[in-house]
C-alpha cells in the first residue's frame, strides 16, 4: 500500500527494546561467509511453484548476474525497460477474468455494477504467481487486489454512497485466478477457463488451526468462530511446495469503524474512532462496524490459503501463523521437509515472524498437506546489536505468555500476537514488507521506510533500524543457525536505500549503483538475481529526500557483489510490486498497482486521468491497474 494516510499504523507504544545500541550500518553490510547449503537443493521440491529451475539457470552460466543496462530515472507515464526488452499489458483491473457465461466487458466510465466487477480482474493488483500448467507456455496467473481507489472505482466518485458501491469495491479486493498462455511471446488469458476465479472480500471461508472456533473469534453471524467471510487488504503473497497459494492480508484495521473509545486491545492493532480511512463500508456493512461487532476485526489479519488447482476449494485463514498486519508469506523448507513461513507485519514498529510446521511436508499435493500450516510454532524475531538475533517462540504458559497476562490459551496468543511480542521483546522494525531467499539461504526482508522512528515519544534508532526519520529504507538480510528452523541468526544489512546527492546524511544511503528509496517488493528469481520493486507514498513522491528519484520502478540486485541497478520504472503515482516469471526465465509477469494516484485521499472522478492515463491512453477513460509481461526481444533470460 502506497498512501500515507493520515490514519496510516503506528500502533506499538509497548516498552520493550531500547536494549539495542546504534551501531555502525556499515560495519552491518559485510558479508557473513561460511554457508554450508545452497537453497537450490533445500527447494527443489518446490518446482510444483517453479520458484526455482535449472532450466533458468541457461542465461548466463558462469558470467555476471546482470547483463542489461539500466534505465534512467523517470517520470513518464509509460513503463521504461531497458535496451532490447519489451512490455505487453494483460489483466488490468476490470478485464474479466473468464468465469464460464460470465464475461463482463470493462466499461471505462467505471459504470460496471458490483456483479459484473465479480467476474472482473479487482483494482491493485499486488502479489502474483504463475503456477505452470504447460511449463513455460500457458498456466496460471494468481494475484492479489490489495485495495480500491474509489474515486476512480465509481463513476461519481464517493459522492453517492450506497449497499451496490459497498458490494462493488468488496467485489474488487481479494484475489484473481486467470488462466494464461503464450503465442509466440504474446501472452493471453484464456476465457473461460475452468480454472478463472475470483476471491472477494464475502468469499466464504474457514478457520484452521489453534485460533479457529476461539471466543474472540465468534460473531452474531459465526456463533462458532469457524467461518469468515472474505480476505481484503492482500498485499504480497508466497507460495507453497504443495502448490497453493498464500495471500496476506494487511491494513485491515483501516475497513473498520472503531468505537468512540477503544479498549486496549483495539488499541494496540490501530482501531480508531469513525472510520478515518474513509472506506465507509460499515455505513451499508455492519459487520464491519466494529461498535457493533467487536470481534470481526479479530477474523482479519491472517495469512489465507488458497488451492488455485481446485477453484471450488475453500480459501482457509492459517490462525497458526499469527494475526498481523501482513504483507508476505515466504515458504522455506528445512533438511528434514517441514515448511518454514518468514512473514512481516509491515507498520511502523511492528515484527517480523516466522512459523515452522511440526510434520515434514507430504507428497501428493494440496490435499496431502492440507493441515500442514495448522501446527507448528510461531517465533518473533530479536536484532541484537552484536549482529546475532533470537527466534523467540510465540507459546502460552511459557515466560510471560500467561492468562495472567491475557494470554487464556494459544489462540489467545496468535489472536494477540503483537501483544505476545510486546512482552517477548521483540524488536520493532521500520515496516517489515516482503521477504526473499537468497541461493545462499540468506533471508532479505524489506524495511521500506518509517519517518516517525526517532520522533517524540516514539523508539530511538537500534542496530537493525539504524537511521532516524528512515524516509529511504533498508533491506535486512539474516542467515538462521544451520537450518531454517534454526532460533539463533546472524544479521547484516544488504543495503541501506537513499540517493547520495541528498543534503541530509540520512537519507543518502549506500547503494552501490542506482540510487532508489523505499524498498517494497523482493523476489529471488531463478539465477539468483534478487529484484527490488519500490513503494515510494504518492504524498511523498517527487519530494524531499525522494525528489530525485522519479516514480517507483523495479531494480535488479547481485546478492554477491551488492550491485544494484534499475530495471524498470513505472508510470506517475503507480508502486511496481509483485514478480513471477515462467518456469524458463524468459517471460516475466510483475504488477503495476494504482497509476495515477492522487496524492490526496481519493481520485477526483471528475479528472481520473490528471495524474496517468495508464495503460489504455484512453481519453474517456481512466488508469487502471495491470499486469505487465517483460520479455527479452531476442527471447533470452529476463536480466541476464
Ligand atoms: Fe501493502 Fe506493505 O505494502
Ligand atoms: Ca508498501
Ligand atoms: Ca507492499
Amino acid at each position: 500500500m502506497a498512501k500515507d494516510f493520515a490514519t496510516m499504523e503506528d500502533s506499538n507504544r509497548s516498552s520493550n527494546a531500547s536494549i539495542h545500541a546504534v551501531s555502525d550500518p556499515m560495519r552491518r553490510t559485510l558479508l557473513r561467509g561460511g554457508f554450508a547449503g545452497t537453497l537450490t537443493s533445500l527447494l527443489a521440491p518446490l518446482s510444483a511453484g517453479s520458484l526455482l529451475s535449472a532450466c533458468a539457470t541457461t542465461g548466463s552460466p558462469g558470467g555476471p548476474l546482470l547483463g542489461f543496462k539500466s534505465v534512467p530515472v523517470s517520470t513518464a507515464d509509460t513503463v521504461v525497460v531497458p535496451e532490447g526488452y519489451s512490455v505487453q499489458v494483460i489483466a488490468a483491473w476490470g478485464e474479466p477474468v473468464g468465469l464460464s457465461g460470465e464475461a463482463p466487458a470493462f466499461k471505462p466510465d467505471a459504470s460496471n455494477t458490483a456483479a459484473e466487477q465479480e467476474g472482473q480482474l479487482g483494482m491493485h493488483h499486488d502479489g502474483i504467481h504463475y503456477f505452470a500448467q504447460n511449463g513455460s507456455s500457458a498456466g496460471l496467473l494468481v494475484m492479489n487486489h490489495e485495495y480500491v481507489d474509489d474515486g476512480l472505482l465509481h463513476a461519481d466518485g464517493t459522492r453517492t454512497w450506497t449497499a451496490q458501491k459497498v458490494r462493488k469495491a468488496q467485489a474488487a479486493h481479494g484475489v484473481s485466478v486467470v488462466e494464461v498462455e503464450q503465442t509466440k511471446g504474446r501472452w493471453e488469458i484464456v476465457r473461460p477457463s475452468p480454472w478463472a476465479r475470483r476471491v472477494t472480500a464475502y468469499t466464504p471461508m474457514s478457520f484452521g488451526g489453534p485460533a479457529a472456533g476461539h471466543a474472540l473469534l465468534q460473531t452474531v453471524a459465526d456463533a462458532k468462530g469457524e467461518r469468515a467471510l472474505g480476505t481484503l487488504n492482500n498485499c504480497a503473497s508466497g507460495i507453497t511446495p504443495w502448490g497453493t497459494y498464500l495471500t496476506c492480508e494487511e491494513n485491515f484495521i483501516f475497513y473498520f469503524k472503531g468505537p468512540d473509545e477503544a479498549d486496549a486491545h483495539q488499541r494496540r492493532w490501530g482501531l480508531r474512532k469513525g472510520n478515518p480511512a474513509g472506506y465507509r463500508w460499515h455505513e451499508h456493512d455492519e459487520r464491519f462496524d466494529a461498535s457493533k461487532h467487536p470481534n470481526e476485526p479479530n477474523r482479519f489479519g491472517w495469512v489465507v490459503e488458497i488451492d488455485p488447482f481446485n477453484p471450488s476449494s475453500r480459501p482457509v485463514k492459517r490462525t497458526a501463523l499469527g494475526r498481523a498486519a501482513h504483507e508476505g508469506a515466504t515458504v522455506a523448507m528445512t533438511k528434514d521437509g517441514r515448511a518454514v513461513v518468514y512473514m512481516g507485519e509491515d507498520a511502523r514498529f511492528e515484527y517480523v515472524y516466522k512459523f515452522v510446521s511440526r510434520d515434514p511436508i507430504q507428497p501428493g499435493g494440496a490435499k496431502a498437506n492440507a493441515a500442514l500450516l495448522d501446527h507448528g510454532t510461531l517465533y518473533v524475531a530479536r536484532f541484537d546489536s552484536d549482529g546475532t538475533g533470537r527466534w523467540i517462540p510465540l507459546l502460552q504458559g511459557q515466560g510471560p505468555l500467561t492468562a495472567g497476562n491475557g494470554f487464556a490459551d494459544q489462540g489467545e496468543v496468535l489472536i494477540k500476537a503483537r501483544q505476545a511480542s510486546d512482552l517477548l521483546g521483540a524488536t520493532k522494525m521500520d515496516r517489515p514488507e516482503w521477504i526473499t531467499i537468497d541461493r545462499q539461504g540468506w533471508v532479505y526482508c524489506a524495511l521500506t521506510n518509517n519517518s516517525n522512528r526517532g520522533g517524540e515519544d516514539r523508539p530511538g534508532t537500534d542496530a537493525a533500524n539504524p537511521r532516524a526519520n528512515n524516509t529511504m529504507g533498508h533491506i535486512i538480510r539474516w542467515k538462521d543457525d544451520g537450518d531454517f528452523d534454526g532460533v539463533g541468526f546472524d544479521w547484516n544489512h544488504f543495503v541501506l536505500a537513499g540517493e547520495p546527492a541528498n543534503e541530509r546524511t540520512d537519507a543518502k544511503g549506500n547503494v552501490k549503483g542506482d540510487a532508489f528509496g523505499c524498498p517494497d517488493g523482493l523476489w529471488t528469481d531463478a539465477r539468483g538475481v534478487l529484484w527490488i520493486q519500490t513503494d515510494m507514498s504518492t504524498s511523498a513522491m517527487g519530494k524531499g529526500d525522494l525528489a530525485r528519484l522519479g516514480n517507483n520502478c523495479m531494480l535488479a540486485a547481485d546478492p554477491r557483489s551488492g550491485e544494484i541497478r534499475r530495471f524498470l520504472v513505472g508510470p506517475p503515482g503507480c508502486e511496481v510490486t509483485g514478480a513471477t516469471s515462467t518456469p524458463d526465465g524468459r517471460t516475466m509477469f510483475i504488477n503495476v498497482q494504482h497509476p495515477g494516484e492522487s496524492p490526496s485521499e481519493r481520485s477526483d472522478p471528475d479528472n481520473p486521468r490528471r495524474f496517468s492515463n495508464w495503460p489504455d491512453q484512453n481519453p474517456n477513460g481512466r488508469p487502471r491497474s495491470a499486469t505487465v509481461v517483460i520479455r527479452k526481444n531476442d527471447g533470452g533470460v529476463i536480466g541476464s
